[in-house]
């Protein structure tokens, strides 16, 4: 099944917390002079214009960047993170890069990249946008199973990124699942896991069965626009990250209060938790 396009959706709350997190990681990644090899494992097209029918449809970007994009506060991960976004922008707000471009912004020349998305149409938007190139690889592959076959990475560093659809149910286990055997593989990747709250029970049964796989050092980083619902839809969004930057949970407790002010509906929240310590 193969229906979800991102298009409908980028630059939603989701996106910011997911990429605010990204760039982060990334910036502290990048400092060390040592290849890093960045595996995005569901990459979409990698840019999005609010111009399109999609995006036009659902205007959800409305509740999350454009929101975003009056920000006066002085959280620094925030202004940083806008001014990245402005980058992509002239002076209106037109464009939103996905997470092949917001990880293409911080990686350097010496740095490799592995980029997979199986559906059709986007792929091709991929590789437009994404040429592939020595150290650049785009795959119309299977993330979960490209993963695993590129761990352990030949440099030894790597920062993955694992956001899929969760269209089909069972994604909430494959991921959990994926993430054991990639770790078994490659402890000391830093793995970033996106997750939705559409219905919380998948996610404490998620978080459960990740405290118990094993797995060490896993930090939960979370936004809710509104509070739970058991109606249909998105109401809150995470960020689980293995093997975190040592300073991330601070400047996350930071950030969350904040993003919260500016993009609550109604009853917004934030969780930030460590789930296994080192
Ligand atoms: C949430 S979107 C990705 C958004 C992107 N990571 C970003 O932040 O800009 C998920 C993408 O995964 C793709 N996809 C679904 N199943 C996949 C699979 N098994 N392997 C690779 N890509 C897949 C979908 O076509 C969709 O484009």
């Amino acid at each position: 099944m193969l229906s979800y396009r991102h298009s409908f959706h980028a630059g939603n709350p989701a996106d910011v917390l997911k990429h605010l997190v990204l760039f982060e990681v990334l910036k502290y990644l990048t400092k060390k002079d040592k290849t890093l090899e960045y595996i995005d494992t569901h990459s979409g097209a990698g840019m999005y214009s609010f111009s399109s029918n999609e995006a036009q449809k659902t205007q959800e970007y409305e509740q999350g960047i454009a929101k975003l994009w009056s920000y006066s506060g002085n959280n620094q991960t925030i202004k940083d993170y806008l001014d990245l976004i402005k980058g992509f922008n002239q002076n209106d707000l037109s464009f939103y890069p996905g997470s092949p471009a917001v990880a293409h912004n911080v990686l350097r020349a010496q740095d490799k990249s592995w980029l997979f998305e199986l559906h059709p149409q986007d792929h091709g938007h991929l590789t437009n946008n994404f040429r592939p190139t020595r150290k650049r690889k785009v795959r119309k592959e299977d993330g979960f199973q490209g993963l695993l076959a590129l761990l352990p990475p030949i440099s030894r560093r790597a920062c993955i990124l694992i956001d899929p659809p969760y269209e089909i149910k069972s994604d909430y286990e494959l991921v959990v699942k994926t993430v054991a055997n990639a770790y078994k593989k490659f402890a000391s990747g830093t793995y970033m896991i996106w997750y939705p709250v559409v219905d919380r029970e998948r996610i404490v049964t998620m978080e459960a069965s990740l405290i118990e796989s094993g797995v060490k050092n896993i930090h939960l980083y979370e936004l809710g626009t509104s509070k739970d619902t058991e109606e249909h839809g998105m109401t809150a969004s995470g960020m689980i990250v293995i093997n975190p930057p040592w300073n991330l949970a601070k400047t996350m407790d930071e950030v969350l209060p904040e993003l919260v002010d500016y993009l609550s509906v109604e009853d917004g929240f934030y969780r930030s938790v460590e789930l296994v310590s080192e």
